[in-house]
């Protein structure tokens, strides 16, 4: 007689598959939401949560799970079932549009330390000196870095009753950062549903208002609390910070092809640390080499934003709470960020997109939900 195979057994099997791309596992990602014993016998049901729109990686993580339980477990039969997301949040793409905000740009690199936060920081700033309306999301929950970079001292967001509370506003802009949520005694080293659950209830808990960017500033790599974002949000796009050196371009060429196997568009590389202006003879030095952005951006179909300078400036600044955008807005650097905005400006969708003082300001649909904002963009250009 063939010995019984338990659903406790299933689950321990699965939780040894990663999720294509990842070096983590389905279960633990959340990805599996059921197991359950055929009626008919003989095997069993995986009800699989739908994480993607691309059928390959779907197909992938298919014939891995079948792959494992009828090979590893002797599983005779493995009925798959992949649960819609769309059913569950009755929108066509199958993810939450966040209420009252146009667009949601992701701000990615594929290592740490590049300048990702800083790049998230001054073009959150931008859009705003733009006359956009805009919040920032601090999704890096390992090292928040918003709350010293905009100067926040004891301020912590205000409840708003039951679950939700008030971002923090700062210089206009909306910040939400888990720096806010820390503690001392918080440990550091938080396991992935626990990312998941952090990063759920920042997207879902928090009042944002009427928003033309939201601006997320993601955790350095190509993990967990990525997957969730592009599962909870529909981005709209996303940055990709990297510095002109060849290991970083290596980082953020996995970061460009997660954000691709995500169905999000890459709307561009920003090259950070690209130069250096030497302060005595104005002379240009390219410190890490020449070119490395565009070299990335050519290899991922994508196009380089801009370059920003190495600047001593750029980092006093974010330590002293008011980033470079709005500390010098004629410094170099701040330039190339107001570039960088403008970039992303017309790279977003538009349906019927009208003009107002040569800034695209949204859709006719949501100018006419959005009359305020509408009102405040063009205050704010005058
Ligand atoms: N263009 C620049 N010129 C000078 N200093 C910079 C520049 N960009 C970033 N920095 C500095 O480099 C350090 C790292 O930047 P930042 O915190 O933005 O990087 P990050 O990619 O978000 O890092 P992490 O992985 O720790 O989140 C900071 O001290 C910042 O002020
Ligand atoms: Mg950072």
């Amino acid at each position: 007689m063939a010995r019984e195979i338990t659903v406790e057994a299933v689950l321990n099997a699965l939780g040894r598959v990663n999720y294509p791309g990842y070096a983590t596992d389905i279960v633990s990602l959340g990805v599996i939401e059921a197991v359950e014993p055929l009626a008919t016998g003989g095997g069993f049901a995986v009800v699989v949560r739908q994480a993607t729109e691309r059928d390959e990686v779907i197909h992938e993580l298919a014939g891995a799970i079948n792959g494992t339980l009828t090979r590893e477990l002797g599983v005779r039969r493995v009925e798959l079932r992949v649960r819609r997301l769309e059913a569950e949040l009755g929108e066509k793409t199958g993810r939450v549009r966040l209420e009252g905000t146009r667009y949601v740009v992701a701000v990615a690199s594929g290592k740490g330390g590049v300048g990702k936060s800083t790049v998230a920081a001054n073009l959150a700033l931008a859009l705003h000196r733009l006359g956009m309306t805009v919040g920032l999301l601090d999704a890096d929950i390992y090292g928040p870095s918003v709350p010293m970079m905009f100067g926040v001292g004891e301020e912590r967001p205000r409840a708003a009753g039951g679950q939700n509370f008030y971002p923090v506003e700062r210089y206009g802009v909306k910040l939400i950062s888990m720096g806010f949520f820390l503690t001392d005694k918080t440990p550091v080293i938080w396991r992935g549903p626990m990312v998941m659950g952090a990063v759920r209830q920042f997207l879902k808990d928090t009042l944002w208002g009427t928003l033309d960017f939201l601006i997320v500033d993601l955790p350095p790599g190509t993990g967990d609390a990525q997957l969730t974002l592009a599962q909870q949000v529909a981005l709209d796009g996303a940055v990709i910070v990297t510095t002109p050196r060849d290991v970083a371009l290596l980082d953020a060429t996995r970061a460009a092809r997660m954000l691709h196997q995500l169905h999000c568009p890459v709307i561009g590389v920003v090259e950070n640390m690209s130069y250096f202006v030497c302060p005595d003879c104005g002379e240009r030095d390219e410190l890490f080499g020449a070119g490395g952005g565009a070299k990335l951006a050519l290899a991922e179909r994508t196009r380089v934003l801009a370059q920003i300078p190495i600047h001593l400036e750029v980092r006093e600044a974010g330590d002293a709470g008011m980033p470079i955008v709005l500390a010098r807005p004629d410094h170099p650097a701040s330039r190339a960020f107001m570039e960088v905005a403008r970039r992303v400006l017309a790279a977003m969708p538009k349906e019927e997109t009208s003009h107002v003082l040569g800034v695209p300001i949204g859709t006719v649909r949501s100018r006419l939900s959005r009359g305020r904002t509408l009102l405040r963009s063009v205050l704010a250009r005058l």
